[in-house]
């Protein structure tokens, strides 16, 4: 029988994180077992980072960015000595099971945990919205609408000055975050890292807009692509712009999560710790098609989803 479950974010932070940590606390109080609270992620489980989680303790944190337990990507736990500590942190304090809230390389380090005999359970928390396993991820949209935001400014400067912005956004190798934005904010042109890009055929698509009496052009570009400085040189003097560049790096980290963020993060973080008392082990937990489901943690790697080709195309058609 499960009497305690520990609790970590790891990895880059994603909106929505502390109402993981919040939901997962108040399941695991409300099923009279104890929750512990590992910070900064692997990094803590290696060195007994531990703090009690109480229902007040997880108070006025639902809404609140970043994540209160704080978090680290590990090199140290990539090594078995990382490993073996971190399961006698566990051990030692007589945690039996965990829950990890990261990106997929967190993920990495739940399954090698859970490889080594330790109950774990993955929430998938990072912008990128990368994994598979669950069609969105804990922070995903908050990071569109925060990019949304930002190039609906850009967006007014850029067309009372018949000027062209290249937008960089995170998403790391994959191109979610850039076209989810990209759509949502009118992007002229989307570059995204699953598709080849083609500066000429760019360049030449610029132009005719411009020549058809466009008064700004914007480039929504996914940082898995080349950086925004990149691709001003490579198109410079050849798209009758003087493209202007802005990155909007790690903004898209921060903030209070939005409605679907919290509410997304709210049943997974409950739904994990369910899942651990039903005996649910090595899994992560996600939501497809509405339903909330749990599927291996390696899934999330394993099965790579590509981007959805009915956004790109209606990208296509609405940005002529
Ligand atoms: O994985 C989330 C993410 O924000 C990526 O989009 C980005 O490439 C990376 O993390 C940045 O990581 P760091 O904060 O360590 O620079």
């Amino acid at each position: 029988m499960l009497k305690r479950i520990g609790v970590l974010t790891s990895g880059g932070d994603s909106p929505g994180m502390n109402a993981a940590i919040r939901a997962v606390t108040r399941t695991v109080l409300y099923h009279n077992m104890e929750a512990i609270g590992i910070k900064r992620g692997f990094e803590g489980l290696i060195e007994g980072d531990l703090i009690p989680l109480t229902r007040s303790s997880v108070g006025g944190i639902l809404l609140r960015g970043g994540t209160m337990l704080r978090t680290a990507r590990s090199p140290r736990f990539i090594l078995q000595e990382g490993i073996d500590l971190g399961i006698s942190t566990l051990k030692n304090n007589n945690i039996d099971a965990l829950v990890v809230i990261g990106g997929d390389g967190s993920f990495h380090g739940a399954k090698k945990l859970h490889t080594k005999g330790i109950r774990v359970v993955g929430i998938p928390g990072t912008i990128d919205n990368d994994m598979a396993g669950t069609d969105v991820t804990i922070g995903f949209d908050t990071a569109c609408n925060t990019a949304l935001d930002c190039i609906a400014k850009l967006r007014d400067t850029a067309s009372s000055h018949d000027r062209m912005f290249i937008v960089e956004v995170m998403g790391r190798h994959a191109g979610f975050l850039a076209l989810e934005t990209g759509v949502a904010c009118g992007a002229e042109f989307v570059l995204v890292p699953e598709i080849i890009v083609d500066i000429e055929a760019l360049c030449k698509k610029i132009r005719y807009a411009k020549a058809r009496g466009k008064t700004h052009s914007l480039v929504v570009l996914a940082e898995g692509v080349m950086s925004a400085s990149e691709l001003a040189i490579q198109l410079k003097g050849k798209c009758d712009y003087e493209p202007k560049i802005v990155v909007l790096g790690h903004l898209q980290r921060g903030g209070s999560p939005s409605c679907a963020d919290a509410v997304l993060a709210s049943k997974l973080g409950s739904f994990a710790v369910e899942s651990l008392i039903e005996g649910k082990n090595g899994v992560m937990v996600g939501s497809i098609d509405g339903n909330i489901v749990a599927s291996p943690l390696s899934h999330a790697w394993e099965h790579r989803r590509s981007l959805n080709s009915e956004m790109l195309s209606l990208l296509d058609i609405l940005s002529i």
